[in-house]
């Protein structure tokens, strides 16, 4: 038997550069490295997904919409190689999406400017046509770089299907995400900055997080997976329980970008083949561990064994 994580979200080219400092407006800088590469939220996530399953009984969709051009077809050779059924991915005129990386080279975190693009013309429609997949699917993970209304039908499909929902609620939305959105899911896993976002409170300490997840679950969320950088990931359940589960230490930190899409890949991946909440949780820590400490976004996703391995690490 056969169980699919199903992802309806964004495709993109990543233009990652690394600098010592932002330039300021009119300075230009001159920059450590540069790499172009394939990203996206839903891109990245499916492919971690993927590249997490291997040799398990779960297969990878993805739903999106590229352009007819040079990052259409960076895209699907990504799927391709990752082993992902893109069947539901169609192509446009519009021009496929390119998001600006700027990656601080001392501390490995980074600033993001996304466009879209092709993908952003997705309509609930289109989503309707796919319900015969969604419905079947043991997963539905999507987030928020398509439009508002097609990631809500979407997620309307899989809840009435029984499909469990994962909602990735970035990048954090600028104006307060609908209610109706956030109680359509399962699991709602938000990065520190999102979950401030959402709920209007400050999260910088373990306990504001604690109190954020339970506003968020007051909205409809069933669970809340907030995840807390290298302090792991805050499990907030609907019968009240607060789980901190530890991040992992996989070696230095060479870049952060992806590792909350790190983190969704290898969290549904884990869910559709049936682990338990927390194990689940567990297995995309470690996914995102392994994926901080190399360059890129979908290209530093983990392949299973190096998971597993990180797993069962005796520390
Ligand atoms: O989460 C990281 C991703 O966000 C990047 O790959 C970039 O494309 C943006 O969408």
């Amino acid at each position: 038997m056969s169980n699919n994580v199903l992802v309806l979200g964004s495709f993109v080219a990543d233009v990652a550069f690394r600098m010592t400092r932002l330039p300021a407006w009119g300075e230009t800088l001159m920059g450590e490295t540069f790499a172009l590469g394939p990203g996206g939220k839903g891109s990245n996530q499916a492919v971690a997904a993927a590249r997490a399953l291997a040799g398990s009984n779960v297969k990878v969709q993805f739903m999106s919409r590229v352009g007819d051009d040079a990052f259409g077809t960076l895209a699907r050779d990504t799927w391709k190689a990752a082993g992902i059924d893109a069947s539901l991915v169609t192509t446009c005129t519009a021009a496929t999406g390119a998001a600006a990386i700027l990656i601080d080279a001392a501390k490995g975190e980074n600033a993001i400017i996304v466009v879209p693009g092709a993908c952003f013309t997705l309509t609930p429609a289109e989503v309707d046509a796919a319900a015969a997949e969604i419905g079947a699917a043991s997963v539905f993970l999507t987030q928020l770089e398509l439009p508002l209304d097609t990631v809500e039908r979407g997620l309307q499909i899989a809840r009435n299907a029984g499909v469990p929902t994962i909602l990735n609620p970035a990048p954090a939305p600028a104006t307060p995400l609908p209610a109706s959105l956030i109680a359509l899911a399962d699991y709602l896993t938000p990065n520190e900055t999102e979950a401030a976002l959402l709920t209007g409170m400050p999260v910088e300490t373990v306990e504001q997080a604690k109190l954020a997840a339970a506003a968020l679950l007051a909205s409809g969320a069933r669970n809340v997976i907030l995840t807390l950088g290298a302090r792991g990931a805050l499990v907030a359940t609907s019968d009240g329980r607060m789980t901190v589960v530890p991040a992992f230490d996989a070696g230095p930190v060479l870049e952060t970008t992806g590792a909350g899409d790190a983190f969704c890949g290898g969290f549904a991946t884990a869910l559709a083949e049936g682990q338990p909440l927390l194990d689940a949780v567990r297995f995309g820590c470690a996914t995102a561990g392994i994926s901080v400490t190399r360059a890129g976004t979908a290209p530093s996703m983990p392949h299973r064994h190096e998971i597993d391995k990180l797993l069962t690490r005796i520390v």
